[in-house]
C-alpha cells in the first residue's frame, strides 16, 4: 500500500490517502494538547505507544468481542492502515469512577466510584469546545440517527465491560475513556480513532498512580514513562 498526500493533520494524528480510496494510513505523532489546545507539548515516544496500544486493544475487540473497528493492519511503530469512515461528529464517553470533568460538574471527588457507568455525548466542535449534547440535541441537530445511536451506546458498554476487565488483568483500573465511531459508506457504524493513553484515564489498581495524559494535563511529571508501562503492560515490551 502506497503512502500517498496528506488529507489531514490533527493534535495527535496525520492523516494520508492510499492508493486504495478505502483505506487511510494514520500516523501518530509524539505532539501533546490539553485545554482545547491552550496547553502545548511533547511526549516523547507517545505516538509509538498509542499506536500499538489502540491496535492491540482493538484486535482484541475486534477478535473476543465481535465489535467493528477500523483497524486494518499495522504498518510501523507509528504508522496503522485504516477503513476510511465518515466520522460521526460525537465523544461518546464512557466513566466507571468520577474524575475529571464529571468530578468538578457534579461535586463528586475523584476516585469516588460510580454505582453504574456513565455514558456521555460531546459534539465534536473545537470552536465550540466540544459541548456535552443528549440524545434530543444529536437527533435535533442530525448528528445521528436514533438507530444508530442506539448501535454506538450498545458498542460503548461492550467496550467498557471488556476493557475494565482486559485491564484489570494487568493492574490497571479503567477510569473513564472516550471514543469514537464512523460510518461505512453502507452507513455500518464501527469504532474508529483511537484507544489509549490520551484518551482514557488508566490509574494503577494498587497505588491509583496515573498511568495517562492527566499527568501532562496537570503537570505532574513522568508522562513518557507512564506511556511505556501502559505498553509494556499490555503488550510485553
Ligand atoms: P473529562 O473528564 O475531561 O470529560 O474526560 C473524560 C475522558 O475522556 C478522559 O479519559 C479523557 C477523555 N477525553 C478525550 O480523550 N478527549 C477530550 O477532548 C476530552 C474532553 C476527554
Amino acid at each position: 500500500m502506497e503512502k500517498l498526500e496528506q488529507l489531514y493533520e490533527g493534535k495527535a494524528k496525520k492523516v494520508y490517502r492510499t492508493d486504495d480510496p478505502n483505506v487511510y494510513l494514520v500516523e501518530y505523532k509524539d505532539d501533546a494538547t490539553a485545554g482545547n489546545g491552550a496547553k502545548r507539548g511533547t511526549i516523547l515516544g507517545k505516538g509509538a505507544v498509542n499506536n500499538k496500544v489502540t491496535n492491540h486493544l482493538m484486535r482484541q475487540l475486534e477478535a473476543r468481542e465481535g465489535i467493528p473497528t477500523h483497524y486494518v493492519q499495522e504498518l510501523s511503530d507509528r504508522e496503522t492502515l485504516v477503513k476510511r469512515v465518515a466520522i460521526v461528529p460525537l465523544e461518546v464517553i464512557v466513566r466507571n469512577i468520577a474524575a475529571g470533568s464529571l468530578s468538578k460538574r457534579l461535586g463528586l471527588p475523584e476516585g469516588t466510584p460510580l454505582k453504574t457507568p456513565v455514558l456521555e455525548y460531546c459534539y465534536k466542535n473545537d470552536e465550540l469546545g466540544d459541548p456535552m449534547v443528549n440524545e434530543y440535541h444529536i437527533a435535533a441537530m442530525g448528528l445521528a440517527t436514533k438507530a444508530e445511536l442506539e448501535t454506538i451506546a450498545d458498542y460503548s458498554f461492550r467496550v467498557n465491560r471488556f476493557l475494565c476487565a482486559y485491564l484489570k488483568e494487568v493492574g490497571i483500573d479503567l477510569v473513564d475513556f472516550k471514543l469514537e465511531f464512523g460510518r461505512l459508506d453502507d452507513g455500518t457504524i464501527i469504532l474508529a480513532d483511537e484507544i489509549s493513553p490520551d484518551t482514557c484515564r488508566f490509574w494503577d489498581s494498587k497505588t491509583h498512580a496515573h498511568l495517562d495524559k492527566d499527568l501532562f494535563r496537570r503537570d505532574l511529571g513522568g508522562a513518557e514513562e507512564a506511556y511505556q508501562e501502559v505498553q509494556k503492560r499490555l503488550l510485553g515490551q
